[in-house]
C-alpha cells in the first residue's frame, strides 16, 4: 500500500498544528516522524488515522483520493493508529477488547476470537493471555494487544505514536522485531513517532523531521543522532552534566518498609534522603518503584514499617494532609491521574490554588497565564487539557506543582518529552532541589536515572538494592544498572518474567 499526504493543513484557532504538509509512505518500509513538543506529529497522524478531518489537503492510498470520517472508516482503508495514551476500555478482558470494533457476524464466537487472537499473536511473537483484564497488563502488554487487534481488523499501514514511553527493554527487543518483520516480510507500512532517536536509529528506513507544523527535513537512514536534532531544534544541544552539591538535614526516611500493591511486594526497604538529594528508583515496569513512590505520597498502605518526613511518621496519612507538609506527588499517567479531561488550564490551576470553597477565577486566570509564559507551555489559559499535545501537558503537570516543596515524589516526569523539554524540566526540578527539596524519580530511561541521581534505588522483583558510587570511573554506570535490573545479583529474571505472565489478580 503507498499512501500520500498532499498539502495537508489542520488549524486549532490560532495556532497552525499542520501547515501544508506533503509526506509519502511506500510499502514495506518503515519511518519516523519526528519533531520537538507541540511540532505537530499527533496532529498529522490523527488526521491520516481518521480521528480528525484536515481543514483542507487530500490523502491518497494507491493513487485513489480517500476521506475519512471516522478511524473506522480509515481502518477500513487498512490504516490503523496505536495512541500516545492507550484507548483500550480497561475493565475488559484481554479477547473482549480484541473483539472490539468487529461487526456482528465476521467473528461471532469467542472460541474463534481466542484462536484468531492466539494465532496474531504468535505470529509476532508476543504473549497474551485471553482471559487477563486489561488493567492488570503493564503498557508494554496493552499496547501489544492493540497491535494485534489492529492487524486482524486488516490495517496494513501501522502508526505508532510514541510506543515505546513506560515499556521494558525486553517488550521494547519483542515489538522491534515484529514491527521489522511485518514490513519486511508482509510488505507493512510502519510510522513511528517518537522522541527517542536512538529507537529511530535502531528500527527506522526513512525520517521525516516536523517544526512548528512544517517539513523541515526528510532523509534516509543512517543519518548521524547529532543531524536530526539540529533538524528537530535548528540546533545541536549540550549534553547534560552531574554537578556536586551541598546535602541538608534529612527529609525522608523509611525504615523496614514493607507493602503489597497488585500481586507485588516491596520487602524490608531502608533509605535515608536529605535534603537537596536526588535519588532515581531504577527497575523493570512493575518492580516495585511506583508502588514506594506512592506510599511515600500517602498513596499506597504499608504492610509494616514507617515512612517518616523530617521524623514525623507519615505512613497513614492521606494525600493532601501531605501536600500541606511539603510533599507533591506526579503520576505519569497525565491525563488518567495528575490532569482532569475537560478540564482548562485555568480550571486547574483554581482547583489546586483554591483553599477551602470559594474558587478566586481571577487569580487563577492570572495565574494560569504567568505559569504558561513562565513553563512556554504552548496553550492558552482557557484550553482544555487534552487538547494539549502531550509534552505540553507534561510541562503542566510541573507548573502545577505547589511551591515550598520538601519532598517532590515523579513518576518519569519527562514521559513524552523531546530532548529539549527534558533539559529544560530537569532545569525546573533540580531548581527545586537548590532550594532545599529531596526528590524521588522513576524513570524507564537509565541514561536520565544516571545523569540526575545522587543515588540509585533498584528495584527487581520488589526488593531494592542501592546504587551510591554512580562517579565510579572503572565502571559504565549504565550498563551497571542494566545488569541489576535485570536480576543479576538477585536471582533471575526469568522469576521476574514468571510473575509477570501469571493469572488475572481478580
Ligand atoms: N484538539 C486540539 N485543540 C486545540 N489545539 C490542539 C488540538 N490538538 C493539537 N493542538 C495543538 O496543535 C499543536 C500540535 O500538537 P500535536 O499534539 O500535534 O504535537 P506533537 O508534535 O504530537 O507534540 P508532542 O511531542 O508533545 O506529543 C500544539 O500546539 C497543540 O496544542
Ligand atoms: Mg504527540
Amino acid at each position: 500500500m503507498h499512501v500520500e499526504l498532499r498539502h495537508i493543513t489542520k488549524t486549532f484557532g490560532s495556532v497552525r498544528a499542520n501547515d501544508a504538509l506533503s509526506l509519502e509512505f511506500a510499502e514495506g518500509r518503515i519511518y519516523a516522524l519526528l519533531g520537538e513538543n507541540g511540532a505537530g506529529k499527533s496532529t498529522l497522524m490523527k488526521i491520516l488515522s481518521g480521528y480528525q478531518p484536515p481543514d483542507s489537503g487530500t490523502i491518497l492510498i494507491d493513487g485513489q483520493v480517500v476521506t475519512f470520517q471516522t478511524p473506522a472508516d480509515a481502518l477500513r482503508c487498512g490504516i490503523g493508529m496505536l495512541h500516545q495514551d492507550p484507548l483500550d476500555v480497561p475493565n475488559l478482558t484481554v479477547l473482549d477488547n480484541f473483539m472490539l470494533g468487529r461487526r456482528e457476524g465476521l467473528l461471532p464466537k469467542r472460541n474463534a476470537a481466542r484462536e484468531a487472537l492466539a494465532q496474531q499473536a504468535g505470529r509476532l511473537g508476543f504473549q497474551l493471555d485471553p482471559f487477563r483484564y486489561v488493567d492488570s497488563l503493564t503498557i508494554g502488554e496493552r499496547q501489544q494487544l492493540e497491535i494485534v487487534r489492529l492487524l486482524s481488523l486488516g490495517a496494513r499501514l501501522l502508526i505508532l505514536d510514541e510506543p515505546t514511553t513506560g515499556i521494558s527493554a525486553e517488550q521494547k527487543h519483542a515489538l522491534f522485531s515484529a514491527l521489522k518483520r511485518l514490513a519486511a516480510q508482509e510488505g507493512m507500512t510502519i510510522i513511528l513517532v517518537s522522541h527517542k532517536l536512538e529507537d529511530v536509529a535502531a528500527l527506522c528506513d526513512e525520517v521525516y523531521v516536523l517544526r512548528g507544523g512544517k517539513l523541515v527535513g526528510h532523509c534516509q537512514m543512517p543519518t548521524p543522532i547529532e543531524a536530526l536534532v539540529t533538524l528537530m531544534f535548528g540546533q545541536s544541544l549540550p549534553r547534560p552534566t552531574r554537578s556536586a552539591h551541598a546535602l541538608g538535614e534529612e527529609i525522608l526516611r523509611a525504615e523496614a518498609v514493607s507493602l503489597t500493591a497488585r500481586r507485588l511486594t516491596v520487602r524490608d526497604l531502608s533509605l535515608s534522603v536529605r535534603s537537596g538529594e536526588v535519588i532515581g528508583l531504577a527497575g523493570l515496569d512493575g518492580s516495585g518503584q511506583s508502588d514506594f513512590l506512592r506510599a511515600c505520597a500517602g498513596l499506597q498502605a504499608l504492610n509494616s514499617g514507617r515512612i517518616l518526613l523530617a521524623g514525623m511518621p507519615i505512613h497513614g496519612k492521606r494525600y493532601p494532609e501531605l501536600l500541606r507538609l511539603g510533599v507533591a506527588y506526579a503520576p505519569s499517567g497525565r491525563l488518567e491521574e495528575g490532569l482532569v479531561d475537560g478540564l482548562t488550564l485555568t480550571e486547574h490551576f483554581a482547583l489546586t490554588a483554591g483553599n477551602g470553597m470559594w474558587i478566586n477565577w481571577r487569580g487563577a486566570a492570572t495565574l494560569a497565564a504567568e505559569q504558561i509564559a513562565r513553563y512556554n507551555i504552548r496553550g492558552a489559559p482557557h484550553s482544555p487539557v487534552q487538547t494539549l499535545s502531550g509534552g505540553n501537558q507534561q510541562r503542566a503537570l510541573i507548573a502545577l506543582l505547589p511551591k515550598n516543596l520538601r519532598l517532590l515524589l515523579l513518576e518519569d516526569p519527562t514521559r513524552g518529552l523531546d530532548v529539549e523539554s527534558t533539559a529544560w524540566v530537569w532545569q525546573q526540578l533540580l531548581a527545586r532541589r537548590d532550594q532545599g527539596a529531596a526528590i524521588l524519580f522513576t524513570s524507564p530511561d537509565l541514561d536520565e536515572i544516571v545523569t540526575y541521581s545522587d543515588r540509585v534505588l533498584v528495584f527487581c522483583e520488589g526488593k531494592a538494592t542501592l546504587v551510591t558510587d554512580l562517579d565510579d570511573p572503572s565502571r559504565n554506570p549504565v550498563e551497571r544498572l542494566g545488569e541489576l535490573i535485570g536480576g543479576k545479583g538477585f536471582g533471575g529474571k526469568d522469576s521476574w518474567v514468571a510473575w509477570r505472565g501469571g493469572a488475572a489478580p481478580r
